[in-house]
């Protein structure tokens, strides 16, 4: 199986809308409505959920003109975050096809079709035209990824001048291997974690000026304590990223949080800017 293969058949899994729904409705009641803020404990795929979302979305600072890129969108939670929050257009692409058939649901019953568009596709071949974008990001996607400088071009491409690029992923640690299965890989196979200077220097050759890039491994570790205790005493809570991805995601969260604390992995957060 090709590495692509791997990734897909990583997230795939049939039915993703109705387990939402159904998970969404026992937890709030029948009449729950279908909102981003309502679906958020579910549909944004990376540790810290929609906080992390709108951190990203505060750096990136979108206004309600632009036309963003989100590569590697899952279900679409953060598309539809954004898109609602701000006012602006996303488009989502994702290489799992049933993701994408659970975005465009989630986008039409949330009210957003309008504004939030799924294209099934690889951030390595985006299937979107030259300098049609404003802003991009990409969030707890890109360590599925060997060639990050090939995502970096491809993004390139997509932004017009002066466009900005922002970039929340896992990457190496200094501390040796992470402890796996994680959220993204049962196994090395379809990890690719790089570190801050490489990621650095990855989107300067992809022709990209830096405005940051940096570490927060150590914050994240310390806002996440207590999560991980939680989730070590407790499990799962009522409502997670686990009604998609099933019950393993309790370990793959704990081994995530475990490798963060211990040096094993680090977070990477990027701003750059394609020159004007
Ligand atoms: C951990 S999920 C994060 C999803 C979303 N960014 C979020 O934060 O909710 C990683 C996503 O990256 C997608 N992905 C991995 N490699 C990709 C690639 N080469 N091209 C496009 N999407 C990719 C996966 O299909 C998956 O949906």
């Amino acid at each position: 199986m090709t590495s692509r293969g791997r990734v897909e058949d990583h997230y795939t899994s049939e039915g993703i809308t109705a387990r939402v729904l159904t998970a969404l409705r026992a937890v709030n009641g029948p009449d729950v409505p279908i909102t981003p803020e309502t679906l958020a404990p579910i549909d944004h795929f990376h540790g810290r959920g929609s906080i992390a979302t709108k951190e990203l979305a505060e750096v990136l600072q979108p206004e309600a003109s632009d036309h963003l890129l989100d590569i590697g969108c899952g279900i679409g939670g953060p598309a539809r975050w954004i898109a609602a929050k701000y006012g602006c257009r996303v488009t989502g692409v994702d290489l799992t096809a049933e993701f994408c058939v659970a975005a465009r649901e989630l986008n039409g019953l949330t009210g957003l079709a309008d504004r939030v568009r799924i294209l099934h596709g690889s951030a390595l071949s985006l299937p979107v035209p030259d300098k049609s974008f404003d802003r991009a990001y990409s969030q707890a996607a890109l360590m599925n990824v060997s060639d990050k400088c090939g995502v970096f071009r491809e993004t390139f491409r997509a932004l017009r001048p002066g466009g900005l690029l922002a970039l929340s992923l896992a990457g190496a640690g200094t501390a040796g291997e992470p402890h796996y299965p994680l959220p993204w890989a049962t196994t090395t196979a379809i990890s690719f974690l790089a570190t801050p200077e490489e990621v650095q220097g990855d989107l300067l050759a992809a022709g990209f000026q830096i405005v940051f890039v940096r570490d927060t491994s150590a914050a994240l570790a310390e806002a996440l304590a207590p999560v991980l205790k939680q989730l070590e005493t407790e499990g799962l809570p009522p409502l997670g990223e686990h009604i998609v991805t099933g019950e393993n995601a309790k370990e793959w969260r704990i081994n995530a949080m475990r490798s963060t604390a211990e040096g094993r992995l680090s977070m990477i957060e990027a701003l750059a800017r394609k020159p004007a």
